[in-house]
């Protein structure tokens, strides 16, 4: 059977009035997405179908994990955080400057953390292998970031605003302009990954991913505000968004917790 928009727009509009039944009869706010959220199509084949396996943690094996390397200041070079300078030639589209704090749920700054960012280029095209959709790759434009936060737990990006691009959820399944975000932590298992969006997108309402998130306050934590202090004289226009780890202001963030 074809899936059309219309048939997604029913699944979601569904999940949202089921989402606020619960919250009427009691049950808690929602920051994440359920996991079996079957408007996306592809989670319910990825997320897990059995309970979680409780690990003695005296006897895991992946807490070597935490004492083991992870990034650092060293790891990282001046321009990783430029993603309009890491080739010879100027990326094609508007240039934007996307900068925000890292927060623990009191709100206290979180130092010295990498922030790793990967997006489409401005016209809805990632610089990948599996890359299927057909539009112009851009030769100066890799659409892969990372920086460290600095001692206010402030993250900075210049970068291409990224395009919308098509993917195969339904038939016209287009998912709204993004950056996607990890955030790693202090070692290799601790990784959280989530996505930012601009404001007053017209798909919002369309996309099966950001829907997932049916609760609108953390719904719209996923979203960035323009910021006019953040733009930069004749070169870019400036986007802020902070990243809260948890608490009732969680940004939400792709695995759950
Ligand atoms: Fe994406």
């Amino acid at each position: 059977m074809t899936l059309t928009q219309h048939d997604i727009d029913q699944e979601i509009a569904a999940e949202h009035a089921a989402y606020e039944k619960r919250v009427a009869d009691g049950g808690p706010i929602e920051h994440h997405p359920r996991r079996d959220y079957a408007p996306y199509r592809s989670s319910l084949l990825r997320h897990p179908k059995q309970p979680l396996v409780p690990i003695d943690v005296a006897q895991d094996p992946e807490l070597v994990e935490l004492a083991s390397p992870a990034f650092g200041e060293r790891d990282i070079t001046e321009i990783d955080n430029d993603l309009t300078r890491q080739h010879t030639g100027e990326p094609i589209g508007e240039r934007i400057t996307v900068s925000g704090r890292l927060l623990d749920r009191a709100g206290r700054p979180i130092r010295g953390q990498l922030v790793e960012i990967w997006q489409a280029n401005s016209a809805g095209r990632y610089a990948h292998q599996r890359e299927q959709h057909d539009a112009p790759l851009d030769p100066n434009f890799t659409g892969v970031g990372r920086t460290l936060t600095d001692a206010d737990g402030f993250y900075r990006f210049t970068t291409i605003q990224p395009g919308p691009y098509p993917w195969r959820n339904h038939v016209n399944a287009w998912r709204p302009a993004h950056i996607h975000f990890s955030v790693f932590g202090t070692a290799f298992t601790q990784r959280l990954v989530t996505q930012m969006y601009f404001p007053n997108d017209p798909l919002f309402a369309y996309d099966p991913i950001l829907q997932s998130v049916t609760d609108d306050a953390a719904r719209q934590r996923l979203v960035a505000t323009y910021d006019h202090s953040l733009s930069v004289p004749e070169f870019s226009l400036g986007y802020h968004w902070d990243i809260v780890l948890d608490g009732p202001n969680a940004t939400w963030m792709e695995e759950g917790r």
